[in-house]
């Protein structure tokens, strides 16, 4: 029987941070590293287009966002690395946009969050941006998305679309699911919402040193060290959760222990936090270097990728040509 398929990606807007790597990367690894599934993992440039953008930074950016992925371990000998803008799921995205209303897409939180940040900016592409990314996905029939939290209601968007499909034209897309990692919603260091990158100060970069992560640590917010009830949002928990993510669940308890009793000195916890944090980072930051010093391997590297996730695309685009009454070769 063929394997199952996993499809996930990262739009190219600038460098990663820890949700990308726990809530993302880590998934893709884990379902590249089991040998269970054929993996696709590609660069959305294209996504990049949906707010605005600087054309120089997107070059750059792009190849960023490959030197993070190959850096985390994901491996061209086990996994398809592509660029979005080099497979066909564009002009998948147009024949799924047919089954999909203005105002589905239009009530999307991840649109309203958008328009919000970008009044001057709700143009039709950033309308379309789930429907890219059904494409995306349905492209390569995947079942399975790594992806955090924060992508679900573009799922769901997804799997809406892929029942649709096969209802009116008898096709036979699976409905994907994400696949979801310990830290599929990692905090925002200010206590508030999710990490981003569009925050400033909610994040910790992939290439932060171990001052820097000291220094971003330091303004988290946080209360006297001691209480009842262990606190459930702002800083303390966004902190605790940080602490189980890369010091272990013990650690976790063995602090709340503490609040619960004689108090948290925070001082000695962020420091202790932010050593954790980079020593699971620096393997990465060393492989960057490497990769960054071979940019003609890793050129290769996504133009095979390419190659490779436009053979399937064509196959599936035929399908979907012939199911809706188009030309077919
Ligand atoms: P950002 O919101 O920082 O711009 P992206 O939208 O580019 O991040 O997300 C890329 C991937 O990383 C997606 O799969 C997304 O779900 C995941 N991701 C982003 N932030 C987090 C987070 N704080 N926790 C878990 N996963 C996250
Ligand atoms: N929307 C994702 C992000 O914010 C990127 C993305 C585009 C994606 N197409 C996808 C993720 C398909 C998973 C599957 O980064």
């Amino acid at each position: 029987m063929a394997k199952k398929r996993v499809l996930s990606g990262i739009k190219a807007t600038g460098r990663l941070h820890l949700g990308n790597y726990l809530g993302a990367i880590k998934g893709m690894l884990e379902l590249q590293n089991s040998g269970e599934y054929e993996t696709f993992y590609m660069v959305a440039d294209m996504h990049t287009l949906t707010t605005p953008y600087n054309v120089d930074e997107l070059r750059e950016n792009r190849m960023q966002v490959v030197l993070d992925y190959l850096a985390a371990g994901l491996d061209p000998q086990k996994s398809v690395i592509f660029e979005q803008s080099d497979s066909l799921s564009g002009e998948l995205s147009f024949y799924l946009s047919s089954v999909v209303t203005v105002a589905r897409l239009s009530h999307l939180p991840t649109y309203k969050d958008k328009i919000k940040q970008f009044p001057e900016n709700s143009s039709v592409a950033l309308l379309n941006y789930p429907v890219l990314m059904a494409a995306d996905i349905l492209a390569y029939k995947a079942q399975s998305v790594p992806v955090g939290d924060d992508q679900l209601p573009h799922l769901e968007v997804t799997r809406e679309i892929a029942r649709k499909m096969n209802e009116l034209y008898g096709l036979d897309f699976p409905e994907p699911e994400q696949f979801k990692t310990s830290g599929h919603y990692v905090p925002s260091l200010s206590g508030e919402g999710k990490m981003s990158k569009s925050v400033e100060g909610s994040y910790i970069n992939l290439s932060d040193n171990l001052d820097e992560i000291k220094s971003k640590l330091a303004k988290v917010p946080t209360d006297s060290g001691q209480g009842a009830e262990i606190p459930q949002s702002g800083g303390v928990a966004s902190l605790l959760t940080l602490v189980e993510l890369f010091e272990g669940e013990d650690k976790r308890k063995y602090f709340e222990d503490l609040y619960k009793s004689s108090g948290v000195k925070y001082s000695d916890l962020k420091i202790e936090l932010a050593t954790a944090i980079f020593n699971s980072i620096k393997p990465l930051q060393e492989r960057r270097s490497e990769f960054e010093a071979n940019s003609d391997q890793v050129r290769e590297i996504i133009l095979e990728g390419g190659a490779r996730a436009k053979s399937i695309c064509r196959q599936t685009l035929n399908q979907v040509r012939e199911a809706m009454g188009l030309f077919t070769k």
